[in-house]
């Protein structure tokens, strides 16, 4: 299956601590495999998605690189089709299909969503400026939304590995069980 990246633009160490976080929760949990962090270099941040990795497993990985310009540069030539978020897009429902049929025919996607200022520079750099609507709300909320349309929810019914705890659903409680690092249940 292609492989989707999520690149965060413009962390700011004080002020994006948790909608960072969120960033990368909601991009691993809604099936992409990696998200990239450009800003204001945190490795508290990256230790905190770790330990969630490692507690909820993967595969999925975090890291910081210190220029925008050449993770997009790097993921252009390698073929990956570049997605921007924005509220200045075309909206997400006349152009996901196009989309969607370029990611199920192998290409690669890197999704970049963008903090409180993006430069200019990386409209022109992406293949798709979309919106998903053209409202102003969040980098969280465009994330999961543009994933979830992606995927046709099927992102939803995924198998995390190497998992430490799982969830068994349940209309009632919480029901959380502990596995060895093989995936068995500890006894
Ligand atoms: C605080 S918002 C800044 C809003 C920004 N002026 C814009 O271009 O969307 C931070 C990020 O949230 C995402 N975002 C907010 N509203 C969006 C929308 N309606 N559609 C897509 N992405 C959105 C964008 O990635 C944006 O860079």
């Amino acid at each position: 299956m292609s492989k989707i990246t999520v690149l965060r633009l413009g962390h700011r160490i004080a002020r994006d601590k948790r909608v960072t976080t969120h960033v990368a929760l909601v991009a691993r949990a809604y099936g992409a495999h990696e998200i990239i962090i450009t800003g204001d270099r945190d490795d508290s941040l990256i230790h905190r998605i770790e330990s969630i990795v490692e507690k909820w497993g993967g595969p999925f990985s975090a890291r910081f690189e210190d220029n925008w310009r050449g993770v997009i540069r790097r993921f252009k030539e390698a073929g990956a089709t570049i997605i921007h978020l924005t509220m200045y897009g075309v909206n997400l429902p006349d152009i996901i299909d196009e989309v969607r049929r370029l990611w199920r025919d192998g290409k690669d996607l890197l999704v970049i969503v963008g903090g409180e200022k993006v430069p200019g520079e990386v409209y022109g750099l992406a293949d798709y400026n979309i919106a998903i609507g053209n409202q102003p709300h969040s980098e969280i909320a465009a994330l999961a939304t543009f994933l979830d349309w992606l995927q046709e929810g099927e992102e939803l019914r995924k198998e995390f590995l190497n998992a430490r705890l799982k969830i068994i659903p349940s209309l009632r409680g919480k029901i959380v069980i502990h596995l060895e690092s093989s995936g068995s249940l500890k006894q």
